[in-house]
Formats: C-alpha cells, structure tokens, sequence
C-alpha cells in the first residue's frame, strides 16, 4: 500500500521540464494580462467625463455651474467681454463669448475640458492669462457640466461642426 503511493507520486523526469517551460509561458502570459489590465484601467480614469448637451440633467446642473463659475467673465448669455479679439494693455485676453460667435465650438471635448481644469497654460506652458483653472473649485463632474451647458446653447449646425472636430480628434488620439 505505501509502496504503490510513494510510486504514483513520483514522476518521470522529461515531463518536469516540459512542465518547467509551461510555467515560464503562463507566467509571462499572466504578467501581459496584468499590464494590459492596469493600464486599461489607468488610462479610462484620466479620461474626462462625457460632455453631452443632450443629457437634460446634466445640462441642468451645468447651467447652475456657468451661472456662479463662469458667468462674471464670459457673459450671462455666453457674449463675451468687449473687443475680445484685442489685446489689453497689459497684454492679455478679454474673456471670449462661449457662443456661435467665438472659437469655443473650434475645439475638441479634451481640450476644452483641460483648458477649463488647468487654465490655457495646459496647452501653452507658462502662457499667462486671466483664465482661471478650476482644478480646486470644481469637480470634474461639474467642469463637465458647465461645457454641457455652453454646448447646448449653440445651433445644431454648430454642435454638428464640433462634435465632427471632437470626432476627428478622438481618432487621432488612437
Ligand atoms: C476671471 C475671468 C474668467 C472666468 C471666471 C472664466 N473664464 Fe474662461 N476665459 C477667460 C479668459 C480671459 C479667456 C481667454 C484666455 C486667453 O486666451 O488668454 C478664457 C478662455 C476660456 C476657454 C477657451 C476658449 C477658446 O476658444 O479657446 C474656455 C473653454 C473657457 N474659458 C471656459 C470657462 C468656463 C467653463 C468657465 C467657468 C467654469 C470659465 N471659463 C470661467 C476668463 C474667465
């Protein structure tokens, strides 16, 4: 009885190191999957939230946030300040209008998001200016909700034309 136990137990040599080299491949197959995992992970949570002007709730939200938050600089009704083309005398920009007739629509979802997180020096190191950046005031959730409002505000041709330049930067950054 214990002879025959001590028998099945042992086993015959060339199927350990076949055994060996399977260990290798599932060890390495584990530590790709985990790589890809993390950074699926890592990478979905840096995205910003969903900027949809069509999303009732969060328009509504948005609404509350643009009047408190953005309002004073950028208008009531999205105009702008004076001549905000021109420079002033100190060299910096009035705040543009976040309507039909600024470049707001020009740009993609991100770059809006990141311009209202860190101010427009996220895309101009150092560059100076009187945009705020939200980071401390607003969630992300909120910053997302303040651009839902502007975008709903425009005419669908405008929206049309954004949502085509967010497209086409979305497949870039792929
Ligand atoms: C203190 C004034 C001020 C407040 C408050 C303010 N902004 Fe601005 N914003 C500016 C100025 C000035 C610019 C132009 C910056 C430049 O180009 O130098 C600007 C630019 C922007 C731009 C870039 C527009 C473009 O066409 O490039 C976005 C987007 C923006 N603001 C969003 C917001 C949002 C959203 C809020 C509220 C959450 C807000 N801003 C609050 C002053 C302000």
């Amino acid at each position: 009885m214990v002879q025959t136990l001590s028998k099945s137990t042992r086993r015959p040599r060339p199927v350990r190191s076949k055994n060996k080299h399977l260990f290798a491949w599932l060890f390495i197959g584990i530590l790709l999957l985990s790589v890809a995992v993390i950074s699926y992970f890592v990478f979905e949570r840096s995205r910003s939230p969903r900027i949809d002007p069509t999303d009732v709730a969060q328009v509504e939200m948005g609404k509350r946030i643009y009047a408190q938050a953005c309002a004073s600089c950028h208008g009531a009704s999205l105009e702008g300040q004076a001549n905000w083309q021109r420079r002033m005398p100190n060299g910096r920009l009035p705040a543009p209008p976040h309507d039909a007739s600024g470049h707001t629509w020009h740009h993609p979802d991100e770059m809006l998001f990141q311009i209202t997180k860190y101010g427009p020096a996220a895309y101009a190191a150092g560059y100076q200016g009187d945009m705020p950046a939200f980071e401390q005031r607003l969630t992300d959730v909120e910053i997302a909700a303040s651009l839902a409002f502007i975008k709903s505000t425009w005419p669908a041709e405008i929206r049309a034309k954004q949502a085509r330049i967010d497209a086409d930067a979305r497949r870039k950054q792929r």
